[in-house]
């Protein structure tokens, strides 16, 4: 195995770098010729049977529910059809009242996690059509789906999922532009989609070529025992999965919350001796977002501060700064993701932990 690694110190880092290609490879034939909308051949479901549905699923567990939540966020923005996100543990005991016109969707990198392979089956015991997002041709999930899209990234060695999040996160833009094309997206507006979320590999290399400078962030924020990661929108499950990132491989408690609602508790929180790491990213609540990070600086809080190229912040109210390309909503939350995946790892690595198996956890967990 470790021939395979290369110049890598660990799998995790090596399948960072790999983005670039593995979301290429995740969407592979997945356009329309017209340039304008998706392709999806595994879904088993007719384009007016998919016009049919009014409410939308979607279930995971850990990081896979992340990029449940992101997929909610661009459904609900550009294809305007409600969707429900659920952890599948919860959702195959809940008994969720459930409308006759609804889809499930899971997400399971693995395609084994018991809990989303319960799930599945308690929502096909009910009679709905349940999709998969899969890594794994073959697998369980694959095989009890009524159909679905492999993501289609090789392999994940690393305990901590990298490559696989954000190939979910792309498919979840991808979907969210199918359904949309189907009901009032217009041409245009497809076309510029179908561009933008096309060039989230060249984006991603550019938020890569970075990793130096993250690196040196990293070290000094590597002796810290509390974090917190704050975002909005589409960058709130964005902030939950760095949290989790660097809990799972550095052990530091981190918390994700979104950035608003730090005044109504973990702002108790900040001290000099708990940073937070802040998306804010260009937008209509970049100002909103600032003086949530003012309120921080105020408390003496240490900020890291991810916003997009060519965005002023105030003076003073970031300690450090890394920049994203500016770039579509739709791949936005893809690009983002690269610093936390970076920062969180070369924290673990500057604190010598075991990156690739992190105590007690399992890749995949086939046990409830
Ligand atoms: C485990 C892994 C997580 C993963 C989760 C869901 O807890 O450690 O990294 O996100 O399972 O895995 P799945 O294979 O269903 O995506």
């Amino acid at each position: 195995a470790d021939a395979e690694l290369g110049d890598y110190r660990h799998f995790m880092e090596k399948e960072i770098f790999e983005q670039p290609a593995a979301l290429e490879n995740a969407m592979r034939g997945r356009f329309a010729e017209d340039g304008s909308t998706a392709l999806f051949g595994g879904l088993n479901l007719t384009p007016a049977e998919l016009r049919q549905v009014d409410r939308l699923v979607f279930l995971g567990c850990g990081t896979a529910w992340h990029a449940c939540l992101v997929a909610e966020h661009l459904i609900e923005r550009f294809a305007r059809v409600p969707v429900e996100v659920d952890y599948a543990s919860e959702f195959r005991y809940r008994n969720t009242p459930l409308d006759r016109d609804t889809l499930f969707f899971v997400m399971s990198q693995s395609g084994e996690t018991i809990d989303t392979l319960g799930a599945l089956r308690e929502a096909k015991r009910k009679g709905f059509k349940v999709l998969a997002i899969n890594n794994t041709v073959g697998s369980s999930i694959a095989r009890e789906s009524d159909g679905g899209i492999y993501q289609h990234v090789g392999p994940e060695i690393g305990v901590a999922s990298t490559k696989a999040f954000t190939s979910q996160l792309l498919l979840g833009a991808i979907i969210a532009l199918y359904i949309a094309r189907m009901r009032d997206m217009s041409f245009n507006d497809g076309v510029e989609y179908v561009k933008a979320v096309k060039s989230a590999p060249a984006l991603v290399r550019r938020v890569l070529e970075q990793a130096p400078r993250i690196r040196e962030i990293a070290k000094r924020y590597a002796h810290y025992k509390d974090m917190l990661f704050l975002g909005r929108l589409s960058l709130f499950p964005i902030a939950l999965e760095g949290a989790l990132k660097l809990k799972e491989i550095s052990y530091i408690h981190a918390e994700g919350y979104p950035a608003a609602e730090m005044k109504h508790g973990p702002i108790a929180l900040v001290s000099p001796e708990c940073p937070a790491v802040f998306f804010a990213p260009r937008g209509e609540i970049f100002n909103k977002l600032v003086s949530s990070i003012q309120e921080i600086k105020a408390r003496h809080g240490k900020t890291i501060v991810i916003t997009t190229e060519g965005c002023e912040l105030p003076p003073g109210v970031a300690d450090e700064i890394i920049y994203l390309p500016d770039c579509h909503e739709a791949v936005l939350p893809v690009v983002a993701t690269i610093p936390v995946q970076l920062l969180s790892y070369y924290i673990a690595v500057e604190r010598g932990c075991d990156v690739d198996k992190p105590r007690n956890l399992a890749k995949s967990v086939t046990v409830e």
